[in-house]
């Protein structure tokens, strides 16, 4: 392509490091067809020394941080643009999230260091910690901007009631220091993700720009009820908290659907109940009420709208219900139109007319960060749109070509080819 064009000094990625590079920190964690490398994790951290390694023979100054995030800092002077993703997985996640990011940062740092034309261009790469919201969503982007307190590490515990600072501890990191970025060095930042839905198969196209990130919030709906005998107690005796669980739910799924915007997702993923015994009716039940859209307005309907459904079902049944936020919440952003045009040229240039913009569904390091700099999001497909599965993949080809696209908008920021 480049000698067709004529951009003899265009910037080539080398498409198998890259592939080479991915299928390498796939390993780590490695289960089935997926990874299983939630933050902090043995694997995760694993990979982490093993990414810190990559970064510095990449001739960048690096370290991980007190918070596990990776970093690579260019020793070229100037400004820098930060290219990254986050290393860590979901419980049972896919290969590419946020690991494609990562890779991607790693192998357009090197193709710049290795070209004449561009080995002075200052592009520093991370890999963020804990983006998929073990303990916080979001955790490593939150600290290196500055906009992560004491408090909220402090009492910070994952789903089994693993606290941040004995995760911290268990990894080696309780000594070391929290670094945070200067944000004044950057021009801005710039993720590649996987799309992990199916819009871009869905329109034959093979990349994303992305245009905003939705914001997302989390309740946590607590039921307080009696444990009884299943058999001996009367049905209008009982105080039943999974009764009054189920109820809740199948309300928020009428009520949410009547007040919901075009691209407002809810979703009730994780129920506990207790005992969870056959013949006992449950004295407690708890369920995660997580939703999302790209207005903080429609967020903070849905919010409304769940505390309207407790005092309305509080004030007929026997169950005391109770709302508290599960998760720090994450606000809508839009991406920066002045950084990704250089995504769309650069798109346009390698795939003409197979480009698209989209909304991202999907919550990511890029929507902290565009509080703080101008930020950018380019997708892949992928395959079936499945994500957050060990299915997860997307074609090799599209894993090349969105490097590339990647590299020559990183490139053009600096106004280069
Ligand atoms: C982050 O992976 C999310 O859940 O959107
Ligand atoms: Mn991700
Ligand atoms: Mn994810």
């Amino acid at each position: 392509m480049n000698a067709q064009n004529g951009h003899h000094n265009m910037l080539r990625i080398n498409a198998d490091r890259l592939l080479a590079d991915l299928d390498r920190l796939r390993c780590f964690g490695a289960q089935s067809t997926g990874v299983v490398r939630p933050a902090f994790s043995d694997a995760d951290m694993q990979a982490r020394y093993w990414l810190r390694e990559q970064f510095e023979q990449a001739g960048l100054r690096s370290l991980i941080d007190g918070l596990g995030n990776v970093l690579g800092f260019s020793r070229n002077p100037g400004k820098a643009i930060l290219m990254g993703s986050h290393a860590d997985s979901q419980s049972t996640g896919g290969w590419l999230d946020g690991a494609m990011g990562v890779i991607y940062a790693l192998e357009v740092a090197r193709c710049l260091s290795e070209s004449a034309a561009h080995r002075h261009l200052a592009v520093d790469i991370v890999a963020f910690q804990d983006e998929e919201s073990r303990f916080v969503g979001c955790l490593g982007s939150r600290s290196l901007t500055g906009s992560l307190d004491h408090p909220t590490v402090q009492n910070a515990v994952d789903k089994d009631g693993v606290r941040l600072v004995d995760a911290l501890n268990h990894a080696g990191l309780s000594g070391t220091p929290r670094e945070q970025l200067d944000l004044g060095r950057y021009l801005g930042f710039l993720e590649a993700h996987i799309e992990q839905g199916p819009t871009l198969e869905a329109h034959a196209m093979r990349i994303g720009v992305v245009t905003d990130i939705v914001g997302v919030r989390g309740l946590k709906v607590v039921f307080k009820g009696q444990q009884n005998h299943a058999g001996t107690t009367m049905m209008a005796w009982r105080r039943d908290a999974s009764t009054s669980l189920y109820e809740f739910a199948y309300r928020i799924n009428q009520c949410f659907a009547a007040h919901a915007a075009p691209r407002s997702v809810w979703t009730m993923g994780r129920v506990k109940l207790i005992p969870n015994a056959s013949s006992i009716i449950p004295g407690y039940a708890e369920l995660d009420l997580q939703f999302r859209d790209a207005d903080e307005a429609q967020l903070e309907r849905f919010a409304s709208l769940a505390h309207e459904v407790r005092d309305l079902m509080t004030q007929s049944s026997g169950v005391d219900i109770e709302i508290v936020e599960a998760r720090a919440p994450i606000k809508p952003s839009r991406m920066s139109e002045a950084l990704y045009q250089h995504l769309e040229q650069s798109a346009q240039e390698h795939v003409p007319d197979a480009w698209m913009h989209l909304p991202s569904g999907a919550f990511h390091d890029a929507g902290i960060m565009a509080a703080f700099m101008p930020s950018a999001m380019l997708f892949i497909p992928s395959i079936k749109g499945i994500s957050h599965d060990f299915a997860e993949d997307s074609h090799r080809d599209d894993l090349v070509l969105g490097c590339q696209v990647m590299a020559s908008a990183v490139a053009s920021m600096f106004g280069r080819q």
